[in-house]
């Protein structure tokens, strides 16, 4: 018998990571970034100058890696991310990263190596796992579903607070819309696992709400099914 497990889907930007970090801390859950394991890859391609377009070395380097994340109990510091024994942590949130993450999320080869390693974390339930595909795809049967909204310009907005933080303020916030109306699209419109609300997901709009808001809505919705 497992512990329920808590699916948090949604579109970039939408708060999922510091809400479902606040929700596995609170409710004493793992926490687990499958978008964490999607950017370690894209590093891992762009660091060994592969092509976007070159699917069978993508799909030998998806077979041959496990990544590993080591959660951190810390909610201010982000869970570390390893792959191929680097630390990756930091470099898998520069815009590059960023910018090619969805084209290597929507190959088939390796959404299933990955998807394979997120099922594993899953096996004993107690997670909280925040992605795109976890209620449709990697955990079907979550006791939990959420999926998480927020307007395009409110997503940008807290998209470039995050990018202030960690020094890069360059950015602006009219590519930043750009950019998150693209990557929406792309990840939507996929064919292998795309982005969409499961039929059971209860539908939270963020706009105007703040992280303890929303964080309280989700620890409601799992204390409602126990
Ligand atoms: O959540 P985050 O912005 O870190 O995710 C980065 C990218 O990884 C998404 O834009 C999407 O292309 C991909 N992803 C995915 N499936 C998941 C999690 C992330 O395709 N479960």
């Amino acid at each position: 018998d497992r512990q329920p497990i808590v699916a948090i889907d949604g579109p970039a930007g939408a708060g999922k990571s510091t809400v479902a970090r606040q929700v596995a801390a609170q409710l004493e859950l793992v926490y687990l970034d499958t978008g964490a394991m999607y950017r370690a890859m894209t590093w891992l391609v762009l660091q060994r100058g592969i092509t976007l377009d070159d699917e069978c070395a993508i799909a030998e380097l998806a077979d041959k890696y496990e990544i590993e994340l080591t959660p951190t109990s810390n909610l201010q510091s982000p869970v570390k991310v390893w792959i191929d024994g680097n630390d990756v942590t930091q470099v898998i949130r520069t815009p590059e990263v960023t910018a090619n993450v969805s084209a290597i999320a929507a190959q088939t080869s390796v959404r299933k190596s990955l998807v394979r390693q997120q099922k594993n974390w899953g096996k004993k339930g107690g997670l909280v796992a925040e992605g795109r595909d976890i209620g449709t795809h990697v955990f079907p049967d979550a006791e939990i579903k959420i999926f998480l909204t927020a307007s395009v310009k409110e997503r940008a907005r807290r998209r470039q607070l995050d990018y202030e933080t960690q020094g890069l303020s360059s950015i602006n916030l009219k590519q930043l819309e750009k950019d998150i109306a693209e990557r929406d699209w792309k990840d939507s419109t996929r064919t292998v696992s795309p982005l969409r609300k499961a039929e059971d997901a209860v539908e939270l709009q963020t706009d105007g709400l703040s992280i303890s808001e929303v964080t309280g809505k989700i620890v409601y919705q799992y204390q409602k099914h126990l």
